[in-house]
């Protein structure tokens, strides 16, 4: 059987928006900036396509979105879109953030400190959770944007989007989240939650890689990134990819309707539970951050004693795909800075597995998928040499 519980790192194309592509290769495949019929053909799927995509997110228009490559282009745009009319043009030079948020965000705000922007990291709290009044607290004259993710790719957990847009909305800061791995896990509004900017990527959610997004509030500036021709309103040159914009906005419609959302709540919640129930009775095994407040698909769990990328490959063997929580840079395993950031101990940063689950898992799956985590955690233990050694007041801080 194969059992693919990687879901946070790209998901299947749902066979439907697969389908819905498919003649814009062929048959429908004008550029859209064409005037004859084989580029005007495109237009009424790209316009359902903007519709289904601005109502996922409960945004105003149509108009309020522009197509990305991909959620990493949309989180380059806005934060150095910003950095242009507020920084650089303005008199701004101050940048909000948290320490847990994607390499997206977390690269692109130390390039802006390379360029003399001064940004702010924000810890987030032993169960990784960002307290808001964090942000009140340091807003200042200064500050250009606040940048903090919707939910976490590697815990899942969910941050304070409506508070934190509160506060944004009360300074007169602008505010950007990075929901992608909030779409079709969790209702996103940006409306009710005062979100001005929001990035995307569409195959988070069961549509085509490659396809991103962002969502920009009337009123709200946004520098290019790239400049060519006048696609996107003047917002992003480029020929859009017709057939991936078509599929996202399937994706996103699919994936943010009510029974969908309901689905996930219940559905996927109820089998990400008896996967991570199962685990835990594995014993010295914890959740990172615990269990409160989180996406319904993702778990994150660390089995003391047993290096990540062990387990990793153990249930490679048995054809089921997970991520490890630590990342593996060339030779050396590096400790993973989100457990780090949340005050995790080194051993246990190393330990960490991410299982994220989707709508296309099934109960045997999570069956097959326990019998090998459990084997694997009692072979791999058997042979480390550490694991027996453990002194038993060091287990207890787990
Ligand atoms: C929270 C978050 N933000 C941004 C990205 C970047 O997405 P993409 O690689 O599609 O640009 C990812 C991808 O894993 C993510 O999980």
């Amino acid at each position: 059987m194969e059992v693919y519980l990687d879901n946070n790192a790209t998901t299947k194309v749902d066979p439907e928006v697969f389908k819905a592509m498919e003649p814009f290769f062929c048959h429908i495949y004008g550029n859209p900036n064409s005037l004859h019929k084989f580029g005007a053909g495109t237009h009424p799927k790209m316009v359902e396509a903007l519709n289904y995509l601005y109502e996922g997110i409960n945004a105003a228009d149509a108009d309020d979105i522009i197509i990305t490559a991909n959620a990493t282009e949309s989180i380059n745009t806005v934060i150095k879109g910003i950095w242009i009319d507020k920084i650089l043009n303005g008199n701004k030079n101050h940048i909000i953030t948290s320490e847990v948020e994607h390499p997206a965000v977390t690269a692109t705000c130390r390039f802006l400190e390379s360029q003399g922007v001064n940004v702010t990291y924000l810890p987030v709290d032993e169960n990784g959770t960002l307290d808001a009044s964090l942000i009140k607290e340091h807003i200042k004259e200064e500050t250009a944007l606040v940048s903090i993710m919707w939910a976490n790719n590697e815990t899942g957990k969910i941050f304070p989007i409506k508070e934190i847009g509160a506060i944004c909305k009360e300074a007169g800061v602008a505010f950007h989240t990075d929901a992608t791995q909030a779409i079709g896990k969790i209702r996103v509004d940006v409306q009710a939650c005062n979100v001005n900017y929001l990035s995307f990527s569409a195959h988070k959610f069961h549509g085509p890689k490659g396809v991103g997004g962002t969502y920009v509030q009337k009123g709200f500036e946004l520098t290019p990134l790239l400049h060519g021709g006048e696609q996107m309103g003047g917002h992003r040159a480029g020929t859009v990819d017709v057939a991936s914009m078509v599929g996202m906005g399937l994706a996103m419609k699919l994936a943010t309707s009510e029974i969908a959302l309901a689905y996930e709540e219940n559905h996927v919640k109820k089998l990400r539970d008896k996967l991570e129930n199962a685990i835990l009775e594995i014993p010295e095994t914890i959740v990172i951050g615990g269990k409160e407040n989180r996406t319904p698909n993702t778990t994150l769990i660390s089995f003391r004693g047993v290096e990540g990328e062990s387990m990793l490959w153990d249930m490679n063997q048995k054809t089921i795909g997970a991520s490890t929580g630590s990342a593996c840079a060339s030779e050396d395993l590096e400790a993973n800075p989100v457990m780090n950031a949340f005050g995790s101990d080194s051993e246990l940063a190393h330990t960490g597995v991410r299982f994220s689950l989707s709508r296309f898992n099934t109960e045997e799956e999570i069956d097959y998928a326990i019998t090998v985590i459990k084997n694997a955690v009692n072979r791999l233990r058997n042979i480390s040499s550490s694991y027996a050694y453990t002194p038993k007041d060091h287990v207890s801080q787990l």
